[in-house]
């Protein structure tokens, strides 16, 4: 039986809390003209005290389970891509697969900043038409308004917070993703980055006073590098799928400045039409931005079950990389169902429960052990 990896549940976790362009303008010295006419962005939203990278993951995650109709014991693998983790580890793929009692599933954070939800979708879509698992939960996954130089006018005015969660599951019917390209040139590494805060430079005194904990950016050789990639990849994605430029409904680009979107879709002769853009209210979400601007074309009825998408996207590294799919919605399945997110308080009350069982156990078993030992 041929395999294939279809898309079949979508969810989104984003914070309350809006910063417009004014009040930016408030805190360093830009305005709303300059930051709408340069990259398109008009407010982001950021996590708040007590939000964060895991805890919109989850919410995320638990809205596509929900929509895929999956039960957390059927999911075999939860991919988040990320470039603000909670931790260097644990990872916070593994925080996510306890708060959704996902008891059965691998976890792992992969690490290829904005173009990482291509490589994750990738990845589990390898996994599934392998016949190695069945059922996938893709994030991207960020909180990168922690990593901002409040004080620096030209990266501050970019980054939002958010998350963004496909399901993808396998199915004999032929669809679903049909083609990626991944793409790295390490020789740009220094064009986009967090230089302290790893092995190679352990957070020191020195380095929180020197800033290094902060994105720093070559704007300007990050967007030429962009826009040619992006026509490159997509391309590339169209083509491995056996398909042609036309027969492609949406390009879901990596949402980072309407700019280079436009500039690689003019190069594409692509029409702005067929290009989803939502930019200008969430700014720059980094890995999570493909996710976000997919699901708000699901729900607002552009992207339909048959349509061609191509998802491109650009980052740090220097990562880039597209993926065409058929696009599916949920598998009809007969099985009574969970339907964790419905009763979300009862279904996170449980979960807890779970969690705290596990930690108890271990706690147990350490003093059993402790004295044995
Ligand atoms: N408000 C007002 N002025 C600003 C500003 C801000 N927020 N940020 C920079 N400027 C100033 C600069 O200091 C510069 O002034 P100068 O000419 O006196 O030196 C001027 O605006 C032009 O700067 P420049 O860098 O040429 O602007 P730009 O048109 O290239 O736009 C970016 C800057 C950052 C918006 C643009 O380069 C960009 O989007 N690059 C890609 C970044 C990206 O997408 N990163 C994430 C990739 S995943």
């Amino acid at each position: 039986m041929n395999r294939y990896a279809h898309i079949t549940g979508w969810g989104i976790g984003v914070p309350e809390k809006i910063l417009t362009n004014d009040d930016l303008a408030q805190m360093v010295d830009t305005s709303d003209e300059w930051i709408v006419s340069r990259t398109g962005i008009r407010q982001r939203h950021i996590a708040e005290e007590g939000e964060t990278t895991a805890s919109l993951g989850t919410e995320a995650a638990l809205q596509a389970m929900e929509v895929a109709g999956v039960n957390p014991n059927e999911i075999d693998l939860i991919i988040v891509s990320t470039s603000s983790p909670e931790h260097v580890f644990p990872s916070t793929a593994s925080l996510i697969q306890d708060r959704i009692g996902a008891s059965k599933a691998g976890a792992f954070d992969l690490s290829a900043a904005c173009t990482g939800f291509i490589f994750a979708m990738n990845m589990a879509a390898q996994a599934i038409t392998s016949g190695s698992i069945n059922t996938a939960i893709v994030l991207g996954a960020e909180t990168l308004s922690r990593f901002v130089n409040w004080e620096d006018r030209e990266t501050c005015i970019l980054f939002g917070d958010g998350a963004g969660a496909f399901v993808l599951q396998t199915s004999a019917d032929p669809g679903g993703v049909l083609s990626s390209v991944m793409r790295s040139d390490g020789s740009g590494g220094d064009l986009l980055s967090v230089p302290a805060g790893g092995s190679k430079r352990p957070a020191s005194s020195q380095t929180v006073q020197d800033g290094l904990h902060f994105i720093q950016m070559n704007g300007r050789e990050v967007f030429r590098f962009a826009t040619r990639v992006m026509k490159q990849a997509t391309e590339e994605a169209i083509e491995q799928a056996g398909m042609i430029l036309d027969d492609v409904n949406w390009v879901i680009p990596h949402q980072a400045n309407r700019r280079i979107i436009e500039t690689a879709a003019r190069r594409l002769k692509m029409p702005m039409e067929k290009v989803v853009v939502n930019l200008d209210r969430y700014g720059n979400t980094s890995t999570a931005s493909i996710p976000l601007a997919t699901v708000e074309a699901i729900r607002d009825g552009r992207v339909k079950p048959g349509d061609l998408i191509v998802f491109v996207g650009f980052g740090a590294g220097l990562t880039w990389g597209a993926l065409a799919a058929r696009w599916t919605g949920p598998i009809p399945d007969e099985k009574p169902k969970v339907w964790p997110y419905r009763f979300y308080t009862l279904y996170q009350a449980y979960v807890r429960v779970r969690s705290l069982i596990l930690r108890f156990v271990r706690f147990v078993e350490g003093v059993i052990w402790g004295k044995r030992g």
